[in-house]
């Protein structure tokens, strides 16, 4: 819903990439009073990517809720597997994107 931003990539990985160093930084830098999650991207391979997140308000599920709407945005199937869970006492979630092979 933000154009600006979702023309900066044109790929649903390059899109997750993006929201820590272009996104969530801005609105960090711009409202400091805003209270935004850590999220770390790693693309591993063209079918694998890894977020870790992590947020003293452990919204973990929707950032599941988002990475999903975002690939329907982008025309993509994916399959998401949430192995780490800060609500499982894990350091921070990992959410695996994987795009099934063709
Ligand atoms: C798949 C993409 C995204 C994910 C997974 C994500 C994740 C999250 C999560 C989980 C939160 C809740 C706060 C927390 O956990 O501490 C949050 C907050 C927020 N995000 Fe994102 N986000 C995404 C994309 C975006 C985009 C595209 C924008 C702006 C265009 C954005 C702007 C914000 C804002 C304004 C907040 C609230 C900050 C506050 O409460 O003060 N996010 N994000």
């Amino acid at each position: 819903m933000s154009p600006q931003y979702g023309a900066a990539s044109p790929t649903l990985f390059g899109f997750l990439q993006s929201i820590e160093p272009l996104i969530h930084r801005e609105i960090r830098n711009s409202n400091k009073s805003s209270s935004l999650p850590v999220i770390v991207v790693r693309v591993t391979d063209e079918q694998h990517l890894l977020m870790r997140y992590n947020s003293p308000r452990k919204l973990c599920f929707l950032a599941e809720g988002l990475i999903r709407v975002v690939a329907k945005y982008y025309g993509e199937t994916v399959e998401l597997s949430h192995d780490k869970c800060l609500h499982r006492g894990d350091i921070c979630c990992e959410l695996n994107v994987i795009k099934p092979a063709a």
